[in-house]
């Protein structure tokens, strides 16, 4: 009797086994891996970042594509060095679905390619390294951010157009300091200014008296500076304390007074930059998207939450395609490749090498606002050099 039973029993639990298998699979919530900084000159860049994502997989009910989201996070220290350690923990240990992040440039193209070599979405939502969407660019690799290119170039632009013939430059030397500067000298060259001199120091150092001291002695026209996070309160604080901004005018990709300008005070006050967002859009989706924020974070939305908010947007844009699979790499990437996003910042589609094409904003300071004062450089796409896909 008994051994007439055993034989069934086990052939229908092994059915039922088989069977659960792949719906196990399709309700397990995706693993969402985010690397960034959480110590830092950045680190409160990356908890805006985290924030903006949170808020989107939030507001849909804490699922994208009709699945759960699960987190893993990596401190990343904003150090290339830990780079490969820090996405490997994610890749292989915790065994993510998709990476997002990160802040600095250098540790981001580490992410790129590992991501790469193991297959793995990556969605960038900050670094601007221009080779993630140029040489690096890949069908699974995509930026809710912007290339270090882009605002930089707007503002080159800008700063010929306002009549300086002379500027110095100044930044950090890492990938985005140098990429920034390239890109404004090119937007600024193009028309008719010429880049006298580019002073730099390590990231994340902020020692700039010496560095101040030679840029008034050179008495430029304008200077142009990439700094972001801890770096930038203080450069432009430095700057001011040092009575440089009452002759000459400074200018910078629009980190260096994003989410800064309650610790920079007086010293930011007038200050004319470039970027993909400002703090009074008053578009009705922005609107929305700051009171939301400030109501859930008690602290007001700057790029990097936006930024965050995007790559949500991006990845439901993927699952929605693939109707939750995350494991159909091709339905989701091209399900991203093709979204109009709409973004905080405005709507905004992808290029071909998968970063923004988006409006790049000429910001004021005004107390504790980046206000709008026009639009520096309409839907710009990054040229996207060396990008085959
Ligand atoms: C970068 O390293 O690419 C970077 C860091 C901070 C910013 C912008 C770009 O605010």
């Amino acid at each position: 009797m008994q051994q007439k039973y055993k034989i069934p029993q086990i052939a229908v639990m092994a059915a039922a086994l088989f069977l659960a298998a792949p719906i196990h699979a399709q309700n397990a919530p995706i693993k969402v891996g985010l690397m960034l900084p959480a110590t830092g000159t950045f680190a409160n860049l990356g908890t805006m970042i985290e924030n903006g994502f949170k808020m989107y997989v939030a507001e849909q009910g804490g699922k994208l594509g009709g699945r759960e989201i699960q987190y893993f996070k990596v401190d990343d220290e904003s150090d290339p060095s830990k780079a490969t350690d820090n996405v490997n923990k994610l890749i292989k240990r915790d065994q993510v679905d998709v990476l997002v992040g990160t802040v600095h440039s250098g540790v981001a193209l580490t992410m790129a390619k590992v991501a790469k070599e193991n297959n793995t979405l990556l969605i960038v939502a900050n670094a601007g390294a221009d080779a993630i969407t140029g040489p690096m660019c890949g069908k699974n690799i995509f930026r809710s951010s912007f290339s270090n290119w882009q605002p930089a170039y707007a503002m080159g632009k800008v700063a010929a157009d306002r009549g300086h013939k002379k500027v110095v430059t100044i930044t950090w030397n890492y990938a985005a300091g140098t990429e920034s500067v390239k890109g404004f000298t090119e937007g600024f060259e193009a028309g008719g200014g010429k880049v006298s001199q580019n002073l730099n120091l390590p990231f994340p150092n902020v020692e700039f008296q010496a560095l101040l001291t030679q840029i008034a002695s050179q008495k430029p026209d304008a200077v142009y500076a990439f700094f972001a996070g801890g770096g930038a309160v203080k450069f432009v604080k430095d700057y001011a304390a040092a009575g440089l901004n009452k002759t000459i005018p400074l200018y910078g990709a629009g980190f260096l007074t994003d989410g800064t300008l309650e610790a920079q005070g007086d010293s930011a006050q007038g200050m004319f930059t470039t970027l993909h967002y400002a703090d009074n859009l008053n578009i009705p989706r922005d609107n929305q998207f700051r009171l939301n924020f400030a109501k859930t974070y008690k602290v007001n939305a700057d790029v990097y939450a936006v930024q965050g908010y995007d790559a949500a947007q991006m990845l439901a844009a993927g699952l929605k395609a693939s109707g939750g699979d995350i494991k159909n790499l091709d339905k989701v990437s091209a399900g991203i490749a093709r979204a109009e996003i709409d973004s905080p910042r405005g709507k905004f589609k992808l290029s071909a090498s998968h970063n923004p094409v988006q409006d790049i904003y000429l910001r004021q300071v005004k107390g504790n606002n980046n206000e709008i004062r026009g639009i520096a450089v309409k839907a710009l796409a990054d040229p996207a050099r060396g990008c085959r896909m």
